[in-house]
């Protein structure tokens, strides 16, 4: 049984797969609006999210499945200190596959280590998000046809945002990709991505503090926002929230084909002023993210094959 709880545990290839079949979704969705009848994805959502639980449960509606679960610990067992091993249990008897948040780092690990359904990572505290992350991939390679020799610039909190983690340990096995990360001294990539990832992968990157300068080079630019949740002291995210502010006057400065990725959501990092620039991708993004997750719960449950044959 596969689970998904890094992004690492998805191969080049068997990434590659996803995005193609989410792209044959995309291309005729009707085709695959009965591949998951009779089954059903359980949310387990530890932690607030709008975009992430509604797509997969979006997903799991448009290949014909259900869905249940909740979306706040407060409203589950977790309330009265059941574990997360126990809930797991559980709540493996009731369906076919579970999608996890969780404040704590490592969760789901926990998690998948417990349960008889594949278990797919939705966020695990300042950690990974993969399934962001298949949706970005998808995102860049609709927008921009490639992931090879790209320059990224990653800019915001690269400290504690899971996003930024997933996206790098993904596009640095593609070739020639050069990574800008782009933060205050603060919030700087953490040592195991930096060192695991790039240093070890001997990929190409540099850490500045200049949006402005870093934007004429870059081919993509990942906005993220401020993970205020995550601080110790509001001091901290006061001082540093508004740290980078995307403006038209910063895009005139980019490239007239780069593209703006952002996992949403946005609080003040993009000027709604950037929304009409057709380089501004963010909101198709959050479209690609419900066809990924679709394409990605038909692989783990080993679904669709028939129909894909067919066509
Ligand atoms: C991201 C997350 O939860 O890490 N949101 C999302 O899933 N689209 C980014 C964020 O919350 O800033």
């Amino acid at each position: 049984m596969k689970h998904l709880i890094d992004i690492m545990d998805l191969s080049v290839s068997e990434i590659d797969e996803i995005l193609e079949l989410a792209g044959e979704i995309i291309a005729s969705p009707e085709d695959f609006s009965d591949v998951c009848r009779k089954k059903k994805l359980a949310t387990l959502f530890f932690e607030p999210s709008t975009r992430t639980r509604l797509s997969f449960e979006s997903a799991m509606l448009s290949l014909g499945g259900n869905v249940l679960g909740f979306s706040e610990a407060q409203s589950s067992s977790a309330a009265k200190g059941e574990s997360v091993s126990d809930t797991i249990r559980v709540v493996s008897c009731y369906c076919d596959i579970i999608a996890m948040r969780h404040p704590k780092e490592g969760a789901p690990l926990v998690a998948a280590m417990k349960s008889s359904v594949p278990i797919i990572n939705a966020g695990d505290g300042g950690h990974n998000h993969p399934t962001q992350t298949l949706t970005d991939l998808l995102t860049i390679k609709r927008e921009l046809g490639r992931f090879s020799g790209l320059t990224v610039g990653l800019c915001g909190d690269l400290k504690f945002g899971r996003t930024v983690h997933s996206l790098i340990s993904a596009l640095s096995r593609y070739e020639n990709v050069k990574f800008v990360l782009i933060s205050p001294e603060e919030l700087k990539l953490p040592e195991f991505n930096r060192k695991e990832v790039l240093e070890r992968g001997g990929i190409a990157y540099s850490e500045v503090t200049s949006l402005e300068d870093a934007m004429p080079e870059l081919d993509v630019l990942y906005m993220t926002r401020v993970q205020k949740e995550r601080f110790f002291n509001e001091a901290d995210y006061l001082r540093l929230r508004d740290s980078y502010i995307l403006t038209p006057e910063k895009m005139a400065l980019a490239k007239e084909n780069m593209r703006v990725l952002h996992p949403l959501p946005r609080v003040n990092e993009i000027s709604v002023a950037v929304d009409e620039d057709p380089r501004a991708a963010y909101f198709r993004q959050v479209l690609n993210g419900k066809f990924v997750r679709m394409a990605l719960i038909m692989k783990l449950l080993s679904l669709g094959e028939k129909e894909r044959a067919q066509k």
